[in-house]
C-alpha cells in the first residue's frame, strides 16, 4: 500500500511508489488544489447551473478528489444538474486504494456515491460505472494516450477537462503536444481546459497544440497554475511568462510520435537533446 501523507488542509493524500511522486500537492492540500486548481479554474458550477448539465474529462482518476470535489461543489449550487464525467486512468488499483485513504468527512456522502459503482468490460477496457442521482461516471482503465484516442474517435466533446497526471518529469507521455491535440478535439471552443503545471515545456506545448493559456493565482507555493482554452474566457498570461515563454531554453514542448506510443524515456531523452543537455 502507498504510504499515506496528511496534507496541508488536514486531507489525505498518498505516495506513489511507481512514480516516486505524492498524488497531491502537499503545501496547498489535496482537496484545496482539487478545489483552486481544477474546480474553480474550469467553472464546472457556473457551466452546470447555466446549462443544467455539465460533462468533464478528468484526466488521471488518482484517488477521486478532482471528480468527488466537482460533483461535491456543482451539487451545493444545483441539485438537479446533470454530471457526466468520463476519468481515464491506467491503475487499475486506485478503487482500493481510495477504500482506504481517510476520505474527509465533508465528501464521504459523494465517496459513497463514487464508490457505489461496478466494473464491466467493454470493447479492451475494464469500465467502472456509477450512474446514480443524475451523476454519470465512467472510469476507463488504459493507457492514457490509446484510450484518448478511443474516446477521440467516438466525437465526443466535454465541457471541462481536469488535466492531473504526476509531473511532466516522471510522467512525461501525458504531457506532449500530440497527446494536447487529442484532448483538444475532445473539447469544445470555450471548454477550459486546468492543471496544476507551471513547466514552460507543458505551456508551450499547450500552445502549439492551438490552445490559448491563462494564469492561475498560485496555492501552496510560488507558481501559478495553468488554464488552456481555444476561445473560452480565461484569465491572461502576465508579460513576464509571455517573454520567458519566447526566450528560456527551457520552453521547448515534450513531442511523442504520430501513433503516441514512444516511451516516457525516449520522450524525455529528445526533449533532453533538443534543450542541449546531457541525460
Ligand atoms: C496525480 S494523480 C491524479 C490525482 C487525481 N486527479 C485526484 O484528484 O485524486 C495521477 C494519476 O494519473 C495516472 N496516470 C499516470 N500515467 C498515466 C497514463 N499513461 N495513462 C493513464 N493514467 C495515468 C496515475 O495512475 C495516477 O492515478
Amino acid at each position: 500500500m502507498d504510504s499515506r501523507i496528511i496534507t496541508a488542509d488536514g486531507t489525505e493524500t498518498l505516495f506513489n511508489e511507481e512514480f516516486g511522486e505524492a498524488y497531491h500537492s502537499t503545501k496547498a492540500g489535496a482537496y484545496t488544489e482539487s478545489l483552486e486548481k481544477f474546480i474553480k479554474p474550469t467553472k464546472v458550477v457556473e457551466k452546470s447551473l447555466k446549462n443544467g448539465k455539465v460533462s468533464i474529462l478528468d484526466v488521471g482518476f488518482g484517488l477521486g478528489y478532482n471528480v468527488s470535489t466537482a460533483i461535491s461543489e456543482i451539487r451545493k449550487n444545483s441539485n438537479t444538474a446533470v454530471i457526466d464525467i468520463v476519468s481515464v486512468e491506467k491503475d487499475i488499483n486506485v478503487f482500493n486504494k481510495i477504500r482506504k485513504l481517510n476520505k474527509p468527512n465533508f465528501l464521504k456522502e459523494v465517496y459513497d456515491l463514487i464508490l457505489s459503482g461496478d466494473f464491466s468490460s467493454q470493447f479492451e477496457y475494464k469500465i467502472y460505472t456509477v450512474n446514480k442521482d443524475n451523476v454519470s461516471l465512467k472510469v476507463i482503465f488504459g493507457e492514457g494516450r490509446k484510450v484518448l484516442k478511443f474516446l477521440s474517435k467516438e466525437g465526443k466533446k466535454f465541457d471541462a477537462v481536469f488535466y492531473d497526471p504526476f509531473s511532466p518529469k516522471v510522467n512525461t507521455e501525458m504531457w506532449t503536444v500530440n497527446i494536447f491535440k487529442l484532448v483538444r478535439n475532445l473539447m469544445m471552443d470555450d471548454s477550459i481546459l486546468a492543471t496544476y503545471s507551471a513547466s514552460l515545456a507543458v505551456r508551450k506545448g499547450l500552445i502549439e497544440a492551438g490552445f490559448k493559456i491563462g494564469l492561475v493565482d498560485p496555492v501552496g507555493r510560488k507558481s501559478f497554475s495553468t488554464v488552456a482554452s481555444v476561445n473560452g474566457e480565461i484569465p491572461p498570461i502576465t508579460k513576464k511568462e509571455k517573454l520567458r515563454l519566447e526566450n528560456s531554453p527551457f520552453a521547448v514542448p515534450y513531442y511523442d510520435n504520430d501513433d503516441l506510443t514512444l516511451s516516457r524515456n525516449e520522450i524525455l531523452r529528445n526533449w533532453q537533446l533538443k534543450i542541449g543537455k546531457k541525460s
